[in-house]
């Protein structure tokens, strides 16, 4: 059988942190299916396409392509984890107040879908200060971004503030 995860998230940008629990988790399963949510109420920096070719290029440069896939969805995590017939979501925790909010979602998406299973990765010592959102900040007040984002991002973000 194989075994594929579901990774949702905003990923606008994907930091290094992201690629990092990405590539840990395509160890970790099968397949690994990367959710760029789209939502209504939050709207983002980056479009999806924009989101999904950053992380798509990176996973080319890791030669991770062949076990992860990207896609953007809409709506509840565990309904896409369902359509892409992933049997775990993905979360990755940096610190005390990711951990009570995860908490919070895995709850509930527990309930919704008892048949999917929350697994978390604890971020890596260097990457928990990570967070997209300081990012977008850094960025747009014309800091180096070069640190925390693949270079795809730093790219796309110094060509969405430079015009
Ligand atoms: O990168 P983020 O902002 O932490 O990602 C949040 C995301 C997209 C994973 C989360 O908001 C999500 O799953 N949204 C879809 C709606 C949903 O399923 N909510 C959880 C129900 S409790």
């Amino acid at each position: 059988m194989t075994r594929q995860a579901f990774y949702p998230g905003s990923f606008d940008p994907a930091t290094v942190g992201h690629i990092d629990i990405i590539a840990r988790a395509s160890r970790l399963f099968d397949r690994v299916i990367v959710g760029v949510g789209i939502h209504h109420g939050k709207p983002p920096l980056l479009s999806g396409a924009e989101r999904i070719a950053i992380i798509d290029e990176e996973l080319a440069r890791l030669g991770l392509a062949d076990r992860v896939r990207t896609v953007t969805f809409d709506g509840l995590a565990v309904d896409a984890a369902r359509t892409q017939s992933a049997t775990a979501i993905v979360r990755g925790l940096r610190d005390g107040s990711d951990f009570d909010y995860e908490m919070q979602m895995a709850g509930l998406n527990g309930v919704m879908a008892p048949d999917i299973e929350t697994v978390f990765l604890a971020a890596a010592p260097g990457m928990r200060h990570l967070a997209s959102s300081f990012i977008r900040q850094v960025a747009a007040m014309g800091g180096d971004v070069s640190p925390f984002v693949p270079s795809s991002a730093v790219i796309r973000l110094t060509q969405k503030f430079n015009n």
